[in-house]
């Protein structure tokens, strides 16, 4: 028997990078898969490709996570399609890194909005399906700098920050519904994301991983294939670190 047999998981901004790897780690252990990216193009259609490949049901939707209406849009055209939401990985993120004296309200206003309310949005959709269903797992991505802060990041640790303060409110409200909620706050990890920031800056990271290296979005994925199955059943309101020892 596979870990997520028969289970249904949404998971945003799974086009590529650990969104991706998360999806066809889930798909590979027998779970059914919506995704969502902000357009349908050849990455959707790549990776809806690769996921049919395990023989599961998989569709990648067109979605903007951190639009309220097209949240609430896409959770009921999935719940109509696959029948249930077992798992909700809420993904999505991007980066404008800067120096606050650089920042511009637009690139706060957007980190906030794609990163932190897409959580909202996509758990205030999902709730209803969970709780009537009186199970369900929502992961929620993270990230260390969201623990530790970061120079240069303020936006973008204060919404992963963000997203721990909901995650654990949300376990809190909703568990005895039988409904989790955990964070998985990534390190450094191999991804398109990074690969924009400079040479320099990159292998400066590294040297400071006590690993020694960058993590890859397939050890992201097997975290989430821990919170997404049932062998995590009494794990709740945790933030679980995935970086090599970094910032311990
Ligand atoms: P990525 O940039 O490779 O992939 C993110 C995906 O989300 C892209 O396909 C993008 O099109 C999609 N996306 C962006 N805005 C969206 C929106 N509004 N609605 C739906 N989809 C949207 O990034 P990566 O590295 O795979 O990151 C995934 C998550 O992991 C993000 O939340 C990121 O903040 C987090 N993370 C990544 C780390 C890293 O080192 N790569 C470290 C810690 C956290």
């Amino acid at each position: 028997m596979k870990l997520l047999e028969n289970k249904v998981a949404l998971i945003t901004g799974a086009s590529r990078g650990i969104g991706k790897a998360i999806a066809i780690s889930y798909a590979s252990q027998g779970c059914n898969i919506a995704f969502t990216d902000v357009r349908r193009d050849e990455n959707m259609e790549q990776c809806e490709k690769e996921l049919l490949a395990f023989g599961v049901k998989a569709i990648g939707y067109a979605s903007n996570a951190a639009s309220f209406e097209e949240s609430a849009q896409l959770v009921e055209a999935v719940a109509q399609e696959f029948g249930r939401i077992d798992i909700l990985v809420n993904n999505a993120g991007i980066t404008r890194d800067n120096l606050l004296m650089r920042m511009q309200e637009k690139d706060w206003d957007l980190v906030m909005n794609i990163n932190l309310k897409s959580v909202f949005n996509l758990t205030h959709a999902c709730q209803k399906i969970m709780l009537k269903q009186k199970s369900g797992s929502i992961i929620n991505m993270s990230s260390v700098v969201g623990v530790s802060g970061n120079a240069g990041q303020s936006n973008y640790s204060a919404s992963k920050a963000g997203i721990i303060g909901f995650t654990k409110s949300i376990a809190q409200e909703l568990g005895s519904r039988n409904i989790r909620s955990n964070a998985v706050a990534p390190g450094f990890i191999i991804t398109d994301m990074t690969a924009q920031l400079p040479e320099e800056v990159r292998k400066d990271w590294e040297k400071k991983i006590p690993l020694r290296r960058g993590g890859l979005p397939e050890e992201v994925a097997k975290v989430c294939v821990f919170l997404g199955s049932d062998l995590s059943s009494y794990v709740s309101g945790q933030v679980i670190n995935v970086c090599g020892a970094m910032n311990c």
